[in-house]
């Protein structure tokens, strides 16, 4: 196994908002106008090694995406630095470009994600050819043994997007990222937008493809059910924040931040009780906007156990055996 890891150091994003010429003149002449910035990702490290998969779990909002667009190279983050094999690949600045071809991503939607007037097998090759992996005459095997690779019939290539199914489509969007033969492959909830026995069909390639490619991965996905079947580790990410992270049957066995405890328990789950179906138990509160986020631990305020301490002090991840969890009161 190489010793390719993708490593995050103190990564931060900030979105300003993007103002119109009126509401600018508004602004400038005291109006009640939106100004605050959107702190997305805030202080984020973390480092993936080769063969591993990393699963990014959080509520909608709390900035997976943003940190998945940053470690695929494709966002610049506004601090912080990420490298590959110890070799920047993006970092700070007014214009970022995809440095390198080694990270592949994999989107949500498998609808938007493929040119609807391309041909399979024309989707897969495009990448490869314009990047030199594979010669235009050679490019129809490779195309064959991804399609085969992922589940699908070679003789799929000559058609159309629309042909196919979104579980059909997602199995293309797995083999076009993988053809490039990247080091690390990005997924951003590809199973969020299928059917429950779609996703399990999807849930499986993803098993399958790492037994047999040894596949390193950062998988997002807001369902701690699906990251825990693909991943080995765990991220857990709260407003911005990584609340804690490690081995995945630490983090399901013995979670030790509050807010990890609390999306457990929101999985949805059929418990018969003394006759009556307790079918699930929602975190209590919302998401706080980004705009102003609480003080001290952004979870304070949703928290069973928050003490005055919370309110005002950021806790640090704090490790403890196999995992760190950012909880003042988490044990050492
Ligand atoms: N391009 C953007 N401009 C302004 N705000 C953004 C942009 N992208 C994301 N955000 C904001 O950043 C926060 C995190 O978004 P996102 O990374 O998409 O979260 P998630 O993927 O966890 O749902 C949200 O409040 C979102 O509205
Ligand atoms: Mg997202």
């Amino acid at each position: 196994m190489s010793a390719t890891f993708l490593e995050l150091s103190a990564v931060s994003k900030r979105f300003s908002p993007r103002l119109s010429l009126g509401e600018r003149i508004a602004a400038a002449l005291g109006g009640d106008v939106e100004t605050r910035t959107v702190h997305a990702v805030d202080g984020v490290s973390l480092t993936i090694k080769a063969g591993e998969a990393l699963g990014l779990v959080g509520e909608s909002g709390c900035g997976k995406t943003t940190l998945g667009r940053i470690a695929a190279g494709s966002m610049a983050p506004s601090e912080g630095i990420v490298r590959l094999d110890g070799v920047p690949v993006i970092g700070p600045g007014p214009h970022p470009r995809k440095l390198t071809t080694r990270i592949q991503t994999v989107f949500q939607d498998p609808f938007a994600s493929l040119d609807p007037r391309m041909r399979i097998g024309d989707i897969i090759a495009e990448g490869p050819i314009a990047h030199g992996l594979v010669s235009k005459d050679a490019a129809a095997a490779l195309v064959g043994e991804w399609l085969g690779r992922v589940g699908l019939d070679p003789s799929f290539a000559s058609r159309y997007p629309h042909m196919f199914s979104g579980g059909q489509r997602q199995r293309v969007a797995i083999a076009r990222a993988l053809a490039m033969k990247p080091d690390i492959l990005v997924c951003d909830e590809p199973v969020a937008s299928l059917d429950v026995s779609i996703q399990a069909q999807i849930v499986n390639l993803f098993l399958q493809l790492r037994r047999e490619l040894g596949l390193t991965m950062l998988f997002i996905s807001h369902d701690l059910g699906v990251v825990r079947h693909i991943c080995d580790r765990v991220a857990i990410m709260y407003l911005g924040r990584i609340v804690e992270i490690g081995a995945a049957e630490a983090i399901y066995g013995d979670p030790r931040h509050p807010y990890t405890r609390a999306l457990l328990d929101s999985v949805p789950k059929l418990v018969i009780e003394d006759g009556t179906n307790v079918v699930f138990k929602p975190i209590q509160g919302e998401l706080p906007s980004p705009l102003s986020p609480p003080r001290g631990c952004h979870f304070h305020p949703r928290c069973p156990i928050a003490m005055d301490r919370c309110r005002g002090e950021i806790p640090a991840l704090k490790a403890s055996g196999t995992q760190s969890a950012a909880c003042h009161l988490a044990p050492t």
